[in-house]
């Protein structure tokens, strides 16, 4: 049986791509990247060198001589990996209200995109890689042997996402505000001229309304050994 090399997971916020995508990378071996911490990096430089998230100019051209990167987490303190911003750890600096609610705008520049998926197009092609993210299916990894479109609800997901932050202590305001955040995230995310959020039209559509972590995993990685690997052998016979 053939496996997915390259697995391309998008859909909304609080769909549950990381938890799912960081399972399913550690149940087959692979590594597992979370391209929206990059945009959430790109969004913190703007923030942390008083560039106005609306120039679109000066955020682009920051995006061409920011250093953004992510590496194996190198503090055991629950973090998945460490991101670092021109060399400085910012992993959780990246969770914090002001960069939620301005990044969304900084992933709508052409520019930003640009430099942002040359990078992360870089890292997938390397194979053994669960990539999680908006576009990955649609613009980054077109070629991905497996696409899948993680979606849910929105009330759903805004509980999720409030119940997250509620546990780790974090001031977000109540269950209202954090889906009023979210649809107006959604609303840009998916409306964007550039690479909006939508399922490719070869990718599998997963509703995890009503599904466990554990019941997604599992149907995701039953599609990564079998199905996928027949598609990509049927593929590789046409050649
Ligand atoms: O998945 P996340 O919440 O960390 O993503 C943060 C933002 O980054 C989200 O509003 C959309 C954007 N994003 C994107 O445009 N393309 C990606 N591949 C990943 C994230």
């Amino acid at each position: 049986m053939v496996s997915a090399r390259i697995i391309a997971v998008d859909g909304p916020a609080g769909s549950g791509k990381s938890t799912v995508g960081q399972q399913l990378a550690q149940r087959l071996g692979y590594l597992y990247f979370d391209t929206g911490v990059m945009y959430r990096a790109m969004t913190l430089a703007c923030l942390q060198r008083g560039i106005a998230v609306g120039d679109q100019e000066a955020v682009e051209a920051l995006a061409q001589r920011v250093a953004i990167d992510v590496r194996a987490p190198t503090i055991a303190d629950g973090r998945q990996y460490d991101v670092l911003l021109d060399a400085r750890d910012v992993t959780w600096a990246l969770r914090s209200p002001e960069v939620e609610g301005s990044v969304s705008r900084v992933s709508m520049y052409a520019g930003v995109r640009r430099a942002m998926s040359a990078k992360q197009r870089e890292i997938g092609l390397r194979g053994s890689v669960v990539m999680v993210g908006r576009d990955i299916g649609t613009v980054v990894l077109p070629e991905a042997d497996l696409k899948i479109y993680l979606d849910a609800s929105v009330e759903e997901r805004a509980r999720r996402r409030w119940r997250e932050a509620e546990a780790r202590g974090e001031a977000v305001g109540s269950y209202e505000d954090v889906l009023g955040a979210m649809r107006e995230r959604d609303r840009i995310d998916s409306t964007r001229e550039v690479a909006p959020l939508k399922a490719a039209s070869d990718a599998v559509v997963v509703d995890s309304t009503s599904m466990s972590v554990e019941q997604v995993v599992d149907r995701v990685w039953r599609l990564s050994k079998g199905e996928a690997g027949a598609a990509r052998q049927r593929g590789r016979g046409k050649r």
